[in-house]
């Protein structure tokens, strides 16, 4: 049986949240209020729209059309800046371990991000060869948690959606997965990924044993 993995790529292979995070509450406090690290947690995995409705909802703003598309504009220019210099050291621990653990064993890889930027950021950290398929924020119109991307992913690596593995930091990831009926496998805090089949902090404590399991 012919398995698939599917990457998340924001908190999952990068720590972009930071870099994503400064560019909001520079927004947010050019528009005269804060946006804390905490509030920043509802914008893992939402698309760069939802966010900016979000922000503007906590700053209590009303905006018009032509100024919610400039300051959407705005802020991904100063998230660029900072993906600019990102290199390799931005990857996050032992992803290579487990992208060359899956490339030995012939399996396809994807990218299923809700990002814009995918695809640019992985050319940055020099892990783009690792990916058959690349499904972003380019590519999608529903939002995690609707499964869209992830089955557009499964569809590009010719894998049934049952034989999919998802890794996923972000609470409506895993549910995008369960949704498209995949092994979803949470990155982060078992405490927030609740829903995940399997829970890790990090890759760190991902065992080649564990990923022979899922490919049995
Ligand atoms: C990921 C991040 C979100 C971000 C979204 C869109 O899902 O977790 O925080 O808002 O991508 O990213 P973009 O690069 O297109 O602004
Ligand atoms: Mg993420």
């Amino acid at each position: 049986m012919k398995k698939g993995f599917i990457f998340d790529l924001d908190g999952v292979i990068v720590d972009t949240a930071k870099y994503h995070y400064l560019a909001w509450k520079k927004l947010a406090n050019e528009l005269g209020f804060e946006f804390t690290l905490e509030q920043n947690e509802l914008f893992k995995g939402v698309s760069r729209k939802r966010c900016l409705e979000i922000l503007l909802e906590i700053g209590n703003i009303q905006a018009s059309q032509e100024q919610f598309d400039r300051w959407m504009i705005e802020k991904n220019e100063d998230y660029l800046e900072y993906i600019a210099k990102m290199d390799a050291s931005e990857i996050l621990p032992d992803v290579p371990r487990v992208l060359e653990f899956l490339k030995n064993k012939k399996v396809p890889i994807a990218l299923g991000s809700a990002s814009k930027n995918a695809k640019p950021i992985l050319e940055k950290v020099g892990l783009l060869p690792y990916f058959e398929s690349i499904v972003d924020g380019n590519n999608v119109t529903k939002a995690k948690p609707d499964p869209e991307v992830f089955l557009i992913a499964a569809t590009n690596l010719q894998v049934a959606p049952q034989d999919c593995v998802v890794f996923e930091d972000a609470v409506a990831g895993i549910q995008a997965a369960n949704n498209a009926q995949m092994t979803s496998i949470g990155i982060g805090d078992a405490n927030t990924l609740t829903e995940a089949n399997y829970n890790f902090n990090d890759f760190t404590e991902m065992t080649d044993d564990f990923l022979n399991g899922l490919l049995a």
